[in-house]
């Protein structure tokens, strides 16, 4: 294990600015055009309607769900006050590896992974998690005391929306842990119940296998890139046997950003753990390292695996990679009015449904 700086010595390599590009494989593109070609055949007839009815205007317009009239205002709230503040309460020599990092990672993620494309719900706007049904999930074991901990930081900054602070701490963590610097926009608002949370089951099951994670990601929006990347987030952390009931971590620095947890998959030797748990895969050779199943999925799955290899020779590339997916997951559903006047999100896709 490393100790702070020594960690952030370590991943300087990739903190850098990147770009978002667009990015697709064969696989995907085919789910994406079938859904596309559905989102257009329904929001065809919803244009036809509208436009008689007053003109394209209206249509954008309408396309503003109701609770989106209350996005947060970003100007507000100086957000680099709440990055200091989430970046001081980091540290803390009794919890896990010497910080909550990780967990801010897994909480900015589990908040915006309910995603549906399909239907447009879920998501991290409304910061359902901190409600019922979203708290009492078992995959959102454990993530009370990240939001516990993030309360002081949402009273010392009026204005702010958990929300917002959800995914920002998620960001801010990764940026502390060495990883890449990631795009974040203010806006999302929230929800005043857990009313608009979607069924559990949205969040990826860690015994599955590689059809599992593809019916969880491509439901997000993911292609089988993204989705390698994102799940590079196991580079930090561990599993706990009274959260999930797996054990471990996956790397020897979790809390570093780096494309060690694909250099470890590919390179080590794993076996199945003999023990009294779920089905998980140790390190024949200091068996104090693990995996989970989903885990293994990536190298037994030929496309999962192409981009594994790539990333565990290339940690600059898995950054940048993985920053443009992650910006992408936290922004999932979001309809942005950024300051600098651009919309995005929920209204760029319902014109591209629209009009192709
Ligand atoms: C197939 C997809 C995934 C599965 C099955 C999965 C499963 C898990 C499980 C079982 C844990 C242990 C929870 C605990 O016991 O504390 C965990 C932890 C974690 N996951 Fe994932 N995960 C997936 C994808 C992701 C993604 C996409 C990210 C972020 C981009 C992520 C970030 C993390 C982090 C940072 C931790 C460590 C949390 C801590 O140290 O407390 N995971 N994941």
């Amino acid at each position: 294990m490393y100790s702070r700086p020594a960690a952030r010595l370590i991943g300087t390599f990739a903190r850098r600015s990147f770009t978002s590009q667009a990015r697709n494989n064969g696989r995907q593109q085919y789910q994406w055009s079938r859904a596309r070609w559905n989102y257009g055949s329904a929001a065809g007839t919803g244009v036809a309607a509208i436009t008689l009815s007053g003109g394209i205007a209206f249509v954008l317009h309408a396309s503003t769900a109701p609770q989106d009239k209350k996005l947060a205002t970003p100007s507000k709230v100086d957000y680099n006050e709440v990055r200091k503040s989430v970046a001081a309460l980091l540290d803390d020599a009794n919890f896990d590896d010497g910080s909550y990092g990780p967990l801010f990672v897994r909480l900015g993620w589990h908040a915006s992974g309910t995603y549906s494309h399909l239907d447009s719900t879920g998501g991290s706007n409304g910061g359902c998690m901190r409600f019922e049904p979203e708290s009492g999930w078992g995959a959102n074991k454990g993530l009370h005391l990240a939001r516990e901990r993030l309360e002081a930081v949402y009273r010392a900054h009026p204005g702010l929306t958990y929300a917002d602070l959800y995914t920002l701490a998620a960001v801010v963590a990764i940026e502390e842990m060495g990883g890449p610097q990631i795009k974040w926009r203010p806006g999302r608002n929230d929800h005043k119940d857990g009313k608009k949370s979607p069924a559990d089951g949205r969040l990826p099951d860690a015994a599955q296998g590689a059809q599992h994670i593809r019916d969880i990601f491509y439901r997000m929006g993911f292609n089988d890139q993204e989705i390698v990347a994102l799940i590079g987030a196991h580079s930090l952390g561990r599993c706990h046997t009274d959260r999930s009931g797996y054990d471990g971590p996956w790397t020897f620095a979790p809390t570093t950003f780096s494309n060690e947890f694909f250099r470890l998959l590919l390179e080590e030797k794993w076996n199945l753990r003999r023990w009294n748990g779920p089905k998980q895969y140790e390190d024949t050779k200091t068996k104090t390292l693990m995996m989970l199943p989903a885990d293994m999925a990536l190298i037994e799955d030929p496309e999962f695996r192409k981009y594994v290899v790539v990333y565990a020779k290339d940690g600059d590339k898995f950054a940048k990679d993985f920053a443009s997916a992650f910006e992408k997951l936290l922004e999932l559903g979001i309809d942005f009015k950024t300051t600098d006047g651009s919309t995005h999100g929920k209204n760029e896709s319902l014109w591209k449904r629209i009009f192709g």
